[in-house]
């Protein structure tokens, strides 16, 4: 059931400013887009307002910024018509009606004032060209060209005039379509999405920022692989994240085959998407196996090996983030490490656990040890159940020792007992490569419980290892 009527939104303080403003300027003026379909579908909360003045966007945004207390300085970009105003959390933004031609080469418009039907004309989508109006001889009423309503009813993505127009018009658009399917649970009508596969290579044009941004949304969509399997359909994943179709497939020889790790990897990302709303915590799901497919190798004895994916995979994590133009950060670093460490907890996690293993992995991963076993429990997409109920039972165990081996070791944010310092100081030492010869061992043998995480203890190993190599203590 569509939420049809506006009024109630309109009553929101910032829509009665806008239609004062409206009225007050005479400006022809119209809500569309995300505001409106949102509203229908009851879903948004009305913080990106977009609104589409027939004449000047920029005269309307002054005089709305006027009348709205405490926001911060307007934005107005004078050579393309458009003005933005961030207040209390909520962005406007204004643009005067226009007629667009583009041309094959860029996705910089030329732009030429239209009528509303010409603005509408030129959107992405149909439930994207919905119209409000903020008019006082009509406000509140639905301006809805194209059957927007009736795609909205049917969950229907469909573009207003024929796809391949829309599409090389904007190409970015190939990339909204699905993520708007996978967004709000919708189809792309067939025409749309042949006319998508036939314009996959236009996505060239499209700046790397841009496509990363539609990326992520797909990736913060409940059910990211509805999107992922998309762009893996029309041909765009192949252009955009080759090294995830690389994944593909299920080879077999002497009756020995593997699993299809980009299947497997889109339930990965499903499954984690289940309890996480971290981005990069995402990005690591969808990346976590890149490294099999250059490592993948058939042994006649052992059958197929992927080894050392998990250390290739965080190099091309790298190589990923660098050549899309994503943050090459601690964001980055973080999705590399989750990737490198991405089977050390199943490992410890397939037998017994011990206590020796739990503190090594719990020194190892510090700050991202949460999120690695998450990781390591969306990855379990077996459809045995016993063995799923294994794994995850598994997890439980390691989980459980984590925490009493944290509250007894405090191995996190490791700082060893017995410093550099300590040692220097004690056996009259300058810097050298006997320092860390003892405190290596020092931190090895709290690892492997051989000693508690405590001064005395440490204190008496670095005198027995001090021993063992001939130093004295200092005035001995
Ligand atoms: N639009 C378009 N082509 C694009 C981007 C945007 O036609 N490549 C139009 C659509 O009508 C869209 C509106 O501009 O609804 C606003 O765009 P944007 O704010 O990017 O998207 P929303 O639809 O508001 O949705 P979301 O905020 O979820 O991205």
């Amino acid at each position: 059931m569509l939420n049809k009527n506006f009024d109630n939104i309109l009553q929101k303080k910032v829509f009665q400013i806008l239609l004062e403003s409206v009225q007050r300027t005479d400006i022809e003026s119209y809500l569309v887009g995300g505001v409106v379909r949102d509203h229908l579908l009851g879903r948004g909360k009305a913080k990106d307002i977009d609104v589409v003045a027939v004449g000047s966007g920029i005269e309307l945004a002054k005089a709305v910024h006027q009348a709205l207390p405490g926001a911060r300085p307007i934005q107005v970009f004078k050579s393309y018509g458009t003005a933005m105003i961030q207040w209390e959390g909520i962005t406007l933004e204004f643009v005067g009606a226009r007629k667009e031609s583009y041309t094959r080469e860029s996705r910089n418009p030329k732009v030429i004032s239209g009528t509303l039907e010409d603005d509408q004309n030129r959107r992405d989508f149909t439930v994207n060209a919905l119209a409000v109006s903020l008019n006082p001889k009509n406000k509140g009423e639905l301006i809805d060209p194209f059957n927007g309503l009736e795609d909205l009813e049917k969950s229907i993505i469909k573009t207003p005039l024929d796809p391949t127009i829309t599409y090389t018009d904007d190409p970015l658009r190939m990339l909204r379509a699905i993520r708007f399917a996978s967004q709000l649970n919708f189809k792309i009508e067939n025409k749309s999405l042949s006319a998508i596969k036939e314009n996959v290579e236009r996505i060239y044009i499209i700046s790397k920022e841009r496509i990363v941004e539609e990326l992520n949304k797909t990736l913060m969509t409940p059910k990211p692989s509805d999107g992922f399997l998309l762009l893996e359909q029309t041909g765009l994943l192949k252009n955009i994240l080759p090294e995830l179709i690389q994944l593909k497939g299920i080879e077999e020889i002497e009756g020995q085959t593997h699993k299809d790790n980009f299947y497997h990897t889109l339930e990965v990302v499903d499954n984690i998407c289940k309890t996480t709303e971290n981005l990069w915590l995402r990005w690591a799901a969808l990346l976590h196996d890149i490294g099999k497919a250059p490592t993948k190798k058939f042994h006649p004895k052992i059958g197929w090996t992927f080894h050392g994916h998990e250390f290739i995979g965080s190099k091309m994590v790298y190589k990923l983030f660098k050549r899309l133009k994503m943050p090459l950060n601690e964001k980055m670093k973080y999705v590399q490490k989750l990737v490198m460490m991405s089977s050390r907890p199943i490992v410890i996690s397939e037998d017994t656990v011990s206590d020796a293993a739990v503190r090594r992995l719990v020194f190892d991963a510090g700050e991202i040890l949460e999120d690695l076993i998450t990781l390591c429990e969306a990855d379990i997409t077996t459809k045995n159940p016993n063995r799923f109920r294994r794994y995850h039972n598994n997890f439980k165990i390691v989980r459980q020792k984590i925490v009493e081996v944290e509250e007894r070791d405090r191995i996190r944010n490791f700082q060893p007992p017995v410093t550099g310092e300590m040692i220097m100081k004690y056996f009259n030492l300058k810097p050298c490569k006997e320092i860390g010869f003892i405190k290596e061992a020092i931190k090895e043998a709290i690892l492997e419980g051989e000693i508690p995480n405590e001064y005395e203890a440490a204190f008496n190993l670095m005198l027995k290892k001090g021993n063992e190599i001939g130093l004295v203590a200092d005035g001995e």
